[in-house]
């Protein structure tokens, strides 16, 4: 489990290679400790990260943080939740959402509605502490009701953070993390427990949480729709490139891929993906043609 320091070794030019050595040490670590690899996030974000996490505990260089972290072990988990920032909300940028209720939800209904008994696919990829699969869950929810459709809705919701997804799971939420909806959602969809708002049982039973990490575990597979949204930001372009290869595989046939507004699109392959909504980063998976005209 070791990493090859000769391969894809992290560099900084104004570390020392001390500091360098420390600075994929603690990396290592992580590594071994929870089989995270971020060795192909961004340097500079990591970097950034671990130097909160170097400032809290009053030290002032990779080394120091090291030694620091080898005698307190339990601190790993603390700079894990430093590095997997799981800022998120209910309904994070309207706008996406409007579209998605305009234009994806429509065309998946369509393309499914002779089959019988079908269930609609969602993965939520990198849900930090759940708000924007349940948001799904609602949002899908409603537009079904309006369209008079009532299929089953699967909403598949993964993170590596574990911490992140025990929250998830228990989907109770204070008043803030409400803010983007609406008073009779609230009242529709939650219920109210001292002074947090917990999520219905009808909105939980519509999203299941698994601790999955992207890069590396096995993918969902015929989704037909995928929200990536502030995580893929923090990896590097070739990183970038295989997730996005991973979601052509994972989604179904005409299947929807929903990135967030921090992401660029610059780098997606044309022939994989069809811009549907380049504000609201929405693509749609091209399906390709083998030699004997079966569909892929
Ligand atoms: C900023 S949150 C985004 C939450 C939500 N998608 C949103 O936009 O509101 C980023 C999440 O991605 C998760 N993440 C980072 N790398 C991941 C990976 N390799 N696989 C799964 N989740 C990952 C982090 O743990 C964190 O919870």
């Amino acid at each position: 489990m070791d990493y090859n320091f000769s391969k894809n070794f992290i560099e900084f030019e104004d570390l020392s290679p001390e500091e360098m050595r420390a600075f994929n040490s603690i990396l290592n670590n992580i590594y071994r400790q929870r089989g995270i690899d971020f060795r192909q996030y961004r340097p500079k974000c990591l970097r950034r990260r671990i130097v909160v996490g170097m400032h809290e505990a009053n030290v002032e260089s990779f080394c120091a943080y090291l030694d620091f972290l080898n005698k307190n072990p339990q601190q790993y988990d603390k700079l894990l939740d430093r590095i997997t920032i799981n800022v998120s909300e209910f309904f994070r940028n309207p706008k996406t959402f409007k579209a998605i209720r305009e234009k994806v939800i429509p065309a998946i209904v369509e393309r499914k509605e002779n089959i019988a008994g079908y269930n609609i696919r969602i993965w939520s990829a990198g849900c930090a502490t759940g708000e924007e699969p349940y948001s799904l869950a609602i949002l899908f929810k409603e537009a079904l009701q309006k369209l008079g459709q009532n299929s089953k809705i699967n909403i598949i919701a993964t993170d590596i953070d574990k911490n992140a997804l025990r929250k998830a799971k228990i989907g109770c939420y204070g008043v803030k993390a409400l803010k983007g909806l609406k008073a009779s959602q609230i009242a529709a969809y939650f219920d109210k427990d001292n002074d947090n708002y917990c999520i219905k049982h009808q909105i939980k039973v519509m999203v299941k949480f698994m601790d999955y990490n992207m890069i590396s575990d096995q993918l969902p597979r015929a989704v037909d729709l995928i929200l990536c949204r502030n995580v893929i930001i923090y990896f590097n372009k070739e990183l970038q490139n295989k997730v996005y290869a991973n979601f052509y595989n994972a989604l179904a046939s005409s299947g929807f891929l929903v990135a967030g507004k921090t992401e660029s699109l610059m780098d997606i392959k044309e022939e994989l993906f069809a811009k549907v909504d380049i504000g609201e980063r929405i693509l749609q998976k091209r399906t390709k043609r083998k030699s004997n005209n079966e569909n892929i």
